[in-house]
């Protein structure tokens, strides 16, 4: 292995999970690390809340600081695993408006502040990476980034977040009741003790807008992605997804399509979807993330993986030290960021998708047409419909598939079966995807 006489000073902002497994690959293999990036790498100062915590991984207490500048001021490179938006926003500017190259993990803070952080780090010739911060392990940031450069991305549909995706299998494969899988999710480390972020689809939604952005050339936040969570899914929902061959998957639904103006936009939205189970995101299972990518030339492209987990996270950021570390050594810098085609956000009422919604309706004659002059009146057509008896005296349950329709007429539909005499309860509406 060739001589390394170059050493780089870097900052860890954070030792917890992520922080404390890149602290240990960087010493484990800090010999390969360097002939990578053509320097050593060297962890200076860690930042920490508490010196006292127990670690994952032994740290060395001198390198323990509570002091953020003592941690950040003269480095070469940063690398944030604090997460949320303040303090980390802070510290990162500060690093970058040195001129220090930052490695972040951050979504939240990227998809509230990316704009910003990118300013900063081109105005002072600094790289902003963040593979870290979608998807774990799975290097989709760099396959759009970079590795689709050249190609022009019509879609990204995917699965982003593990908490979710456990749950969902969860309850698809043991029948489980939706707090029950939570529960279990949150005593094996996969969940939160508030885990509103992942259930409520925030976290998939932050990760859906930085994926967008960089598929589209285009400035896309958190607060333009249409948002629904699974809490309120029940293990009759799994049964009935089954029962038509598909499986209910939390997506992260980014388009490239022509709005209702006429003009190209994207389409930004997550929640959950039936998907077929020969579609290839039906076949993720547990904590692993998917994302398939869409490019006009390049056709269909899937990347799967570890989406969370101290180490395998930390492969992903130390992809990024790697790269960060090569530029200060031999020059360059990373990807600027690329907006450059400014597409609009469509109205999310105006997306393209199909419904399955399950009725309880009363089991005497009419109701059927009736139901059916719902769809017809809001222009909605219907694909198929499925009914059998309702547990109730006198009750039928209807399962009825649209074709794909506005979003926002399906939503009519849905508000106008709520209302309707014939119907009991609209026992679910959920979208289907993947066809
Ligand atoms: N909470 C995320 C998930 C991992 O469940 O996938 C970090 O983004």
């Amino acid at each position: 292995m060739a001589e390394t006489e170059r050493t780089l000073d870097i900052a860890v902002l954070g030792a917890g999970t992520v922080g404390s497994q890149v602290i240990r690959i960087l010493q484990e293999q800090g010999e390969d690390l360097a002939a990578r990036a053509g320097a050593r790498l060297q962890v200076v100062k860690v930042l920490v809340r508490n010196p006292d915590a127990p670690r994952d991984v032994p740290l060395d207490p001198g390198l323990l600081t509570t002091d953020a500048a003592e941690a950040i001021d003269g480095r070469d490179l940063v690398i944030e695993l604090i997460g949320g938006i303040e303090p980390a926003r802070t510290y990162v500017l500060r690093a970058l408006r040195q001129g220090i190259s930052v490695v972040t993990g951050n979504k939240a803070l990227l998809a509230a502040h990316g704009p910003e952080l990118y300013e900063a780090a081109a105005a002072s010739d600094a790289d902003l990476y963040y593979e870290a911060a979608v998807a774990g392990a799975v290097p989709v940031v760099y396959g759009l980034r970079e590795s689709l450069a050249g190609d022009r991305v019509t879609r990204v549909l995917g699965i982003v977040n593990g908490t979710t995706n456990f749950i969902l299998d969860a309850m698809a494969t043991e029948g489980a009741s939706y707090a029950d899988a939570l529960a279990r999710a949150q005593e094996l480390g996969f969940a939160e003790a508030d885990p509103t972020a992942d259930v409520e689809g925030l976290d998939a939604a932050a990760k859906c807008a930085i994926l967008a952005s960089l598929a589209f050339h285009t400035r896309v936040g958190i607060d333009d992605v249409a948002v629904e969570g699974i809490t309120s899914l029940t293990a009759e929902d799994m049964r009935e997804a089954a029962f038509f061959s598909r499986a209910v998957k939390l997506l992260a639904i980014a388009e490239r399509r022509i709005g209702e103006d006429g003009h190209e936009g994207v389409s930004v939205r997550v929640h959950p979807a039936l998907v077929p189970l020969d579609h290839p995101l039906a076949s993720v299972n547990g904590a692993f993330n998917a994302v398939v990518v869409e490019g006009e030339a390049a056709g269909r492209l899937m990347f799967y993986g570890q989406g969370a987990g101290g180490a395998p996270t930390a492969s992903a950021v130390l992809s990024d030290v790697v790269a960060a570390a090569s530029h200060r050594v031999h020059g360059g810098h990373a990807p600027r960021e690329s907006v450059y085609a400014h597409l609009p956000i469509l109205d999310p009422g105006s997306a393209r998708t199909r419904y399955q919604m399950r009725l309880r309706v009363e089991d005497r004659l009419g109701v059927l047409s009736e139901v059916a002059n719902i769809f017809a009146r809001h222009g909605v057509s219907i694909q198929s419909v499925h009914q059998r008896d309702g547990q109730g005296i006198g009750q039928a349950v209807i399962v009825i598939a649209t074709h794909v329709a506005r979003e926002a007429d399906l939503q009519a539909v849905a508000h106008a079966l709520s209302q309707s005499p014939a119907v009991r309860e609209v026992a679910s509406t959920i979208r289907m995807e993947g066809d």
